[in-house]
């Protein structure tokens, strides 16, 4: 592994986890009536993720201030929800998936109604600790809620989820124009807008100023879409134990991704050129860009 991204991984991981794993999100009443709750929401928060979100909202951070601590509620905000998208997203509604994180998906160990709620739960919580738990003025504080909310929301992640769903069964003769366009707008907002997301809440955090803002937001555009092009691949291609998800539900279920619309080369291909157009972005940032760069070099190479 590039030693500029085992650094980072050794030394941001263990915090982010602690952080994460010492949440406690339910009070004692609640802990006594219906300890399940508790229990679903830590089943996957706590299991085996890549916490690529929190470690983007850290690297855009560092790129501005070094005490990087302070990020810790943000990013472990970003990766609740990130979580929460994950537990409905496996549901039998959606994609009905067995596996995740290496672990069975949240409704085969808890039931859907519980799995349901756990990721209520998990998008509620992320709001609470960023109005909470961060150590910041209120105007930065309403300005990480108010990013939250856009990119999880209806025009952001959710909305591409719902698109994701409608246009299952969509195949390559529908006009392919319109075809492709739905695709990439399905993928920059199921996962480019979360990815994004944590790269502007570092960022704002640490009170980058516009310029860089924008640098960040269209670095976030790029590798958001190649994280998703690359997990399409993987999805046909990907070893299921490694990756400790199901692989081939997008088959299965005639999803529309970049490997059912172009085939695996073409997606092989773009994957490329998004990776030089992100790193374009962040290039003239220099060395101070090192850790974004090896952590975007890892998103499109990555095998789980
Ligand atoms: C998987 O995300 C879902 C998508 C947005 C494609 P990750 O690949 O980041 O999943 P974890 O967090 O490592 O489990
Ligand atoms: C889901 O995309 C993205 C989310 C918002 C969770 P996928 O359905 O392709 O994610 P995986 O492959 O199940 O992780
Ligand atoms: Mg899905
Ligand atoms: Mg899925
Ligand atoms: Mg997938």
């Amino acid at each position: 592994m590039n030693p500029v991204l085992k650094n980072c991984f050794d030394i941001y991981l263990p915090p982010v986890n602690l952080y994460l794993q010492s949440l406690s999100f339910t009070d004692d009443l609640q802990k006594c009536l219906a300890p399940s709750l508790e229990k679903a929401m830590h089943y996957s928060v706590d299991a085996k993720g890549k916490r690529l979100r929190p470690l983007l909202t850290i690297m855009a951070y560092r790129l501005v201030a070094d005490d990087w601590q302070r990020t810790l509620p943000v990013a472990a905000a970003y990766e609740l929800v990130h979580t929460y998208s994950l537990i409905h997203d496996d549901l039998p509604a959606m994609d009905d998936d067995d596996w995740r994180r290496g672990e069975p998906t949240n409704h085969k160990v808890f039931g859907e109604a519980l799995a349901i709620l756990a990721g209520d739960a998990l998008l509620t919580e992320a709001f609470r600790l960023l109005t909470e738990e961060v150590a910041a003025e209120s105007a930065v504080i309403v300005k990480l809620v108010a990013t939250l909310a856009q990119v999880a929301g209806c025009n952001g992640m959710v909305g591409g989820q719902v698109i994701d769903i409608l246009s299952e069964g969509a195949t390559a003769d529908q006009n392919r124009d319109s075809l492709i366009e739905l695709l990439e707008t399905l993928h920059r907002r199921k996962t480019g807008a979360m990815i994004t997301g944590a790269l502007l809440a570092g960022a704002d955090l640490a009170g980058a100023d516009n310029k860089l803002r924008l640098r960040l937001e269209k670095f976030g555009q790029s590798i958001g879409l190649a994280f998703q092009v690359a997990d399409d691949i993987l999805d046909e291609v990907g070893d299921q134990a490694n990756l400790g998800k199901d692989v081939g539900s997008d088959r299965e279920l005639n999803k529309l991704t970049f490997v059912s619309l172009f085939g695996l080369e073409a997606s092989r291909q773009k994957l490329c050129d998004l990776h030089r157009e992100a790193l374009l972005q962040i290039e003239p940032l220099g060395e101070k860009a090192a850790e974004l760069k090896a952590l975007a070099d890892y998103i499109v190479a990555r095998d789980r």
